[in-house]
């Protein structure tokens, strides 16, 4: 089996797999990055989604031999709880989350968002992120996190 080389959160790495495995188990089973989930593994659910040379993408439907030689972002390549994301520091201050089983997937759409669109307005952050579904039903929080988010970026905050 031919190795696949892709970049995961800027390193290098290569998974011996069969090319139809999905992104979501290399990450997980290969790589130990166990912050993307498993919800459906249908593409319904949004908890599996990383970016995919930056663009939002469920893992559980990317074949592994789709994904060669592209860059990959997970949950952990936002920031660390030493470092957070401005996104993550914004879900925790706004509460965004209840189980926070949904979180992973959430902060990766919202992240590509605002890195097209610094100021979304509440529908356009409710469109990006329709793929993925909060059990908890925190959305409303989870809206006011992504705008607090835009308008500290839009201030000047580092992301
Ligand atoms: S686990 Fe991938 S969309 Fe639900
Ligand atoms: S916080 Fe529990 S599914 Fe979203």
């Amino acid at each position: 089996m031919e190795p696949v080389h892709l970049i995961v959160n800027g390193n290098a790495v290569s998974a011996a797999a069969d090319p139809e495995t999905p992104l979501l188990d290399i990450l997980r089973n290969q790589l130990g990055l166990m912050g993307t989930k498993f919800g459906c593994g249908l593409e319904q659910c949004g908890c599996c989604m990383v970016l995919v040379d930056g663009i939002p993408e469920k893992s559980c439907g990317k074949l592994l031999s789709a994904v060669a030689g592209k860059e990959i972002v997970t949950i952990e390549g936002l920031g660390t709880p030493e470092r957070p994301h401005l996104l993550q520091q914004t879900f925790i201050d706004e509460q965004a989350g209840q189980c926070g089983y949904c979180l992973p997937g959430i902060l990766i759409s919202a992240k590509a968002l605002l890195d097209r669109n610094p100021s979304p307005s509440r529908k356009e952050i409710a469109e990006a992120l329709d793929d993925n579904i909060c059990r908890c039903g925190s959305h409303i929080r989870i809206l006011r996190a992504v705008e607090r988010a835009a308008r500290l970026m839009r201030e000047g905050a580092v992301r």
